[in-house]
């Protein structure tokens, strides 16, 4: 009888000892996945939203809205959403080459950048 009671308690802490071991190897093995998955993975995502940056809106909040306001609403430069820049090739025009006192944007932008910058700025509309 008291064989028994001592056997069960062997094994009921062997058991318990398994399971915390294997909790606590669960535990750290996450903390530890993170960071080497954060090197390997951070700058490949890094370099490919850098190269491939061709969002109309980011690229006229960088480029433009200095001039011509948040949503082409005006500024030192003329407002771009009356209605009559609603054609993204006559923009892009102007961005590639520059206008009076605005500079043009060909070689400091590529052209998919110029182009989506143009499709932004023809869709604006007051
Ligand atoms: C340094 C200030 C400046 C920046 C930056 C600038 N512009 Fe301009 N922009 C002007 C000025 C000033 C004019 C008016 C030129 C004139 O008619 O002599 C103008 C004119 C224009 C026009 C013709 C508007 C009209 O009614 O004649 C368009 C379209 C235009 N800009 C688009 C853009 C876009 C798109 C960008 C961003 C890539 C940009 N501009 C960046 C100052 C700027």
């Amino acid at each position: 009888m008291l064989q028994t009671k001592v056997w069960r308690n062997l094994i009921i802490s062997i058991a318990v000892t398994i399971i915390a071991v294997a909790v606590l190897t669960r535990s750290i093995q996450p903390a530890q996945t993170p960071p080497s998955n954060q090197s390997s993975q951070t700058p490949s995502s890094n370099t490919s939203s850098s190269t491939t940056q061709v969002s109309g809106v980011n690229l006229y909040n960088t480029y433009c809205s200095a001039c011509h306001g948040s949503n082409g609403s005006g500024a030192s430069g003329p407002a771009l959403n009356s209605g009559s820049w609603s054609d993204s090739s006559k923009v892009q025009t102007i961005v590639k080459s520059g206008k009076g006192g605005m500079p043009g944007f060909q070689g400091q932008l590529s052209d998919p950048q110029i182009k989506a910058i143009g499709d932004y700025v023809a869709a604006l509309k007051q």
